[in-house]
């Protein structure tokens, strides 16, 4: 596999050296398509849960503040430059289209209904989830070979250890006040695990294909209602 680009040694996320893109290498590929549209819809989408979590810590000012000046703007720039990135290799792709299809149906699955009873267990959980998108993006640049998304995903990757890292923190802080279980902790791992498995990708996957093969968007995710 070829090395991420040496791009400038400080590029950012919001600096992404978009006329190095190698898109040749990587537009014929279908599997890296889908994984990174519909990564862009889940990401983009990061205000919907930010807020039914900052509403469960109201009156938690640090929690609170982490969420809003740095979880959720690198989450939705995450969403944002990967969208560019679609957009740049995969220009045919109606990203607008697809996307407003996603919201309208994955916003009824993001409800305060689907957050766990307490506080630790919820953010125990958020580890769940930022655990498995750190290992998302260490898979995709793993299999991407096309040296710039490489080193976005490596980014982006390094972004999610920092999240996990912080709800583990505050996970363990209100553990002590809730006094919960191991038990306890353990279900709630395992519902976010599942929860994952059936939700929100297989919700955005399933808008990326409807646009994609030009099926429509308007029908909604068979998870829907389930
Ligand atoms: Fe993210
Ligand atoms: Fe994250």
């Amino acid at each position: 596999m070829q090395q991420p680009v040496p791009l400038s040694a400080n590029w950012n996320l919001d600096q992404i050296p978009w006329a190095a893109i190698q898109a040749d290498r990587v537009r014929q590929r279908e599997d890296v398509f889908y994984l990174v549209a519909a990564a862009s819809f889940i990401e983009i989408t990061s205000e919907l849960y930010t807020d039914n979590l900052t509403q469960r810590f109201a009156d938690d000012e640090v929690v609170t503040a982490w969420l809003h000046d740095h979880w959720q703007k690198e989450e939705t720039r995450h969403g944002r430059v990967l969208r560019g990135y679609v957009e740049q290799v995969w220009p045919e792709f109606d990203w607008p289209q697809a996307y407003r299809a996603f919201v309208a149906d994955y916003s009824q699955l993001c409800t305060m209904e689907q957050l766990e009873p307490t506080r630790g267990l919820e953010l125990v959980a958020r580890c769940v989830v930022e655990t498995g998108t750190a290992t998302f993006y260490q898979a995709l640049a793993a299999c991407a070979d096309e040296p710039v998304l490489v080193g976005l995903a490596q980014q982006i990757r390094a972004e999610e250890i920092d999240h996990y890292k912080h709800f583990f923190r505050y996970f363990r802080q209100y553990r002590q006040g809730e006094q919960t279980s191991r038990l306890q902790v353990m279900a709630a791992l395992k519902r976010r695990a599942l929860e994952a498995r059936r939700g929100d990708a297989e919700c955005a996957l399933w808008h990326v294909y409807g646009v994609r093969q030009g099926l429509g968007s308007s029908q909604p995710c068979r998870l829907q209602g389930t």
